[in-house]
């Protein structure tokens, strides 16, 4: 007779193991990101089932539709479980990452290089950068560009760190609509908030050089938050690279999906009400101080902010509102307009493309999220949406050789985004 014991035990390790209770830093030895394509709605099904049931199932990109490809990383258990479940069924897959906590090394091995003490010209944009160097990085850019940058707090995190922003206003008089900038709002998109730095300090150190770095300062007033999940993005430093949600405790497991707990059409669809999944959308809406924190300064600190994007990786997409519905809103064309010439000059820098439209026809129905909130209830017609670098050679452990490249892009797309928006008011 089999002794009960030892399947408690396997089950509570790995759901400690899983779930980030551990004093270790996770290692993902053995791990493979495998690439799926449902090519009919019966292989889609299957793969829904396949990956509801699924344990050690790491979603990467969640299915969406017949023939958009669906990436989960998986442990050496998991692995060979579902390509074979995959085989039977006649589904296509192939291995993306082959080894997860190499390409986690190899994304870190140049970071640990680096110095720590970061002082304005000494600020290397072409690495990634801890919570607290990105703090030091933003006391130091409001220091030394005194005249037109303020620091503003949004609040502190669950964990008590502080939610910064940068506010950029030239002096003139001339009133301004603002623009607001996030990143990091799921903790392991790291090449979010390194771009989001990246076009911050690129705008600072040469609006006076660049004509169209000076021409952003004239349409908008920017407020640039880095980092807006800042708990999740330090656990991804010193626990686990891959953990996605805040680190809030509500029920059994720890964590919201900040992207899923804006009060707008809150947990309806394309969200879980487990909280254990990485798509929870919390207990209520605006459960997440951070959350509850961005969205409170929007409506009360601000006034009259016309443009918002908040960035995430992977995958290259602009897209508008609504995430919660398939049907589109009322400025959906001009939405869809600005990010048409925003991917166009994107394009144009070194041939990146990335494609447009609605989150729920582009991606998939996701509600609570933060494009529909600030959109419905803040009153900003153009929100947006954007899944940064790359398609899937890297996921979510982009190369720090990318930053700059993909920051370069990115802010020449910003630029078209700002002039269209300014002229479409
Ligand atoms: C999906 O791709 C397959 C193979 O390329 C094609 O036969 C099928 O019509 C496509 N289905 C949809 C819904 O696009
Ligand atoms: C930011 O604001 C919070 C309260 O909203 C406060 O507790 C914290 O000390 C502030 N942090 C900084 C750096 O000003
Ligand atoms: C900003 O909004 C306020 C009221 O919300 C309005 O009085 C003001 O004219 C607006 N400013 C601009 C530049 O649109
Ligand atoms: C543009 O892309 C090419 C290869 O696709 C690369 O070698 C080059 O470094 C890139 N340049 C910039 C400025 O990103
Ligand atoms: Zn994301």
């Amino acid at each position: 007779m089999k002794n009960p014991m030892p399947t408690v035990w396997t089950l509570l390790v790995s759901y400690l193991f899983m779930h980030g209770f551990t004093a270790q830093r996770v290692n993902y030895n053995g791990y493979k990101v495998l690439r799926v394509l449902p090519r009919n709605e019966e292989q889609l099904t299957l793969l829904q089932d396949i990956i509801l049931k699924g344990k050690e199932i790491d979603v990467w990109r969640a299915p969406s539709a017949v023939n958009s490809t669906v990436d989960l990383n998986l442990s050496p258990n998991s692995f060979e479980n579902i390509v074979s479940e995959l085989e039977a069924s006649g589904i296509y897959s192939k291995v993306l990452i082959d080894d997860v906590q190499q390409a986690i090394y190899n994304q870190q091995l140049i970071e640990n290089k680096h110095v720590s003490v970061m002082q304005g010209d000494d600020f290397d944009y072409g690495k990634y950068h801890t919570l607290e160097e990105i703090n030091d990085w933003v006391q130091s850019m409001a220091m030394k560009y005194k005249t037109i940058t303020t620091i503003f707090n949004i609040t502190n995190s669950y964990e008590g760190r502080p939610m910064l922003g940068l506010k950029i206003s030239s002096q003139s008089e001339i009133e301004r609509k603002g623009f607001w900038i996030e990143g990091g709002i799921h903790a392991r998109e790291w090449i979010a908030p390194a771009t989001v730095i990246y076009m911050a300090g690129y705008i600072l150190d040469h609006y006076k050089s660049d004509p169209q770095m000076n021409s952003l300062l004239d349409m908008f007033d920017w407020y640039i938050v880095p980092v807006v999940n800042p708990d999740g993005y330090e656990y991804t430093w010193s626990k686990d690279r891959m953990w996605r949600k805040t680190r809030s405790r509500h029920g059994v497991c720890i964590g919201v999906d900040p992207n899923r707990n804006w009060d707008m059409e809150w947990c309806k669809s394309g969200a879980s009400k487990d909280p254990c999944s990485d798509d929870y959308c919390g207990p209520f809406a605006f459960s997440e101080v951070e959350v509850k924190g961005v969205a409170d300064y929007i409506m009360t600190q601000t006034k009259n902010i016309t443009g918002f994007i908040d960035f995430h990786s992977y995958s290259q997409l602009w897209m508008t509102p609504w995430g919660y519905t398939k049907e589109l809103p009322p400025d959906f064309k001009q939405q869809d307009e600005g990010a048409m010439e925003t991917c166009a000059a994107l394009q144009r820098v070194n041939g990146t493309k990335y494609e447009h439209g609605s989150i729920a026809n582009i991606i998939y129905i996701a509600s609570g999220s933060s494009a529909d909130w600030t959109y419905a209830k803040a009153g900003i017609k153009y929100s947006y949406g954007v899944e940064l670098r790359d398609t899937g050679k890297y996921g979510f452990l982009l190369p720090s050789d990318q930053i700059i490249p993909s920051g370069e892009e990115t802010l020449r797309g910003l630029v078209a985004l700002a002039k269209f928006i300014y002229n479409n008011k």
